[in-house]
């Protein structure tokens, strides 16, 4: 009986990744160097669209690709990845040009890595600003080295106040912003606050928050919803995103609850227009990890509102 002949790469097809993948999925961001991050698939694959190539050597997945649609505004794009014995064959470009595809004309945006870049910008996507990736351990009083803005010093030292796990945290009086745990009649609100600043209804992935979060925290003023924030697991950190405010003030206010709530190291990627979050940030520990280029494809930018969209749920989602 003759064997079969070994499957070579280009006869392998593009399919649907489902939940049930989510092991193989996590076997891929191991070999890359990415935390496993099966919850984060897990959410990914239920409120967005996956793809994969499985490897012809039957040893799991050589590639992802990951889809997020909004409507007809954008389908943000993520999850690229490679395994690194198939990688420089072309097996990246296939992917985005099948996603490009089946696009048609919905306009397409991502968080570039280094590695992915060149490749989007082949494939005509424009550079529209930047993510840094900042992380480590979250210390409630600066470093005292640089001054902070009076608001983030005040709220600093509220926060040092409040007991580690404490779930509300108010800022000083001199704000009348206080933050408290998302409670489930929340979610319309969020959404309506959500809209103007991600530019787009997202429900789909809002409703699956409370569920996805160890912590979803929202800010008031006078009974307003003014910002929320959300904060998930990954690898051995706990990520802050979505992170959506009115101010920086009130960014730094969602942080520092949330950060109140966990021993582990956090994580983020802001939107390098914020550099006062920013530096408040390093000044609390964490440090640049990385960088992500923020791209789009038949759109000019991001729609939304940038001074409102502190951070990303996820880069893969926007
Ligand atoms: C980025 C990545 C998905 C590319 O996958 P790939 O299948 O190797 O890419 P392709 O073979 O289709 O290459 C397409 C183009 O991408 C660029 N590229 C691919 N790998 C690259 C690398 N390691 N460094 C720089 N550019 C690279 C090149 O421009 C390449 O064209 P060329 O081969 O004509 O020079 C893969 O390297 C990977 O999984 N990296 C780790 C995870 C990651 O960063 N993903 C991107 C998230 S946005």
């Amino acid at each position: 009986m003759r064997s079969p002949s070994p499957r070579s790469l280009v006869d392998m097809p593009i399919r649907r990744l489902n939940r049930g993948d989510l092991v193989p999925c996590a076997d891929l961001c191991e070999d890359r160097g990415w935390p496993r991050d099966e919850h984060r698939w897990g959410l990914l694959l239920s409120a967005g669209t996956g793809y994969g190539i499985d490897a012809p050597d039957g040893k799991g997945l050589a590639a992802t690709c990951l889809t997020m649609p909004y409507g007809s505004d954008f389908t943000a794009v993520g999850m690229m990845l490679v395994a690194g014995r198939y990688a420089r064959q072309g097996i990246a470009r296939r992917l985005m040009r099948q996603v490009m595809e089946t696009a048609g004309g919905t306009p397409l945006a991502l968080y570039a890595t280094e590695q992915g870049q060149p490749l989007y910008e082949d494939l005509g996507f424009s550079p529209v600003g930047r993510a840094e990736r900042v992380g480590g351990r979250f210390a409630a009083t600066g470093s005292g080295g640089f001054p902070a803005p009076s608001a983030a010093r005040s709220l600093a030292a509220s926060a040092a106040q409040a007991s580690p796990g404490s779930a509300a945290y108010s800022p000083p009086s001199a704000s009348t912003v206080t933050t408290r745990p998302a409670a489930a009649d929340d979610l319309q609100a969020m959404v309506r606050l959500d809209l103007p600043v991600f530019g787009t209804d997202r429900t789909h992935l809002l409703a699956r928050l409370p569920a996805f979060s160890d912590r979803l925290q929202v800010a008031e003023e006078h009974g307003e919803l003014v910002g929320y924030a959300a904060l998930w697991p990954s690898g051995p950190a706990e990520v802050v995103g979505p992170l959506i405010a009115r101010d920086t003030a009130t960014a730094q206010a969602l942080v520092t609850a949330l950060a109140a709530t966990t021993d582990r190291p956090l994580r983020a990627d802001v939107d390098a227009r914020h550099q006062e979050l920013l530096g408040w940030l390093a000044e609390r520990g964490l440090e640049p990890l990385s960088r992500t280029t923020v791209m789009t494809y038949g759109i000019p930018d991001l729609p939304g509102d940038a001074t409102r969209r502190f951070a990303p749920l996820t880069v893969a989602t926007g």
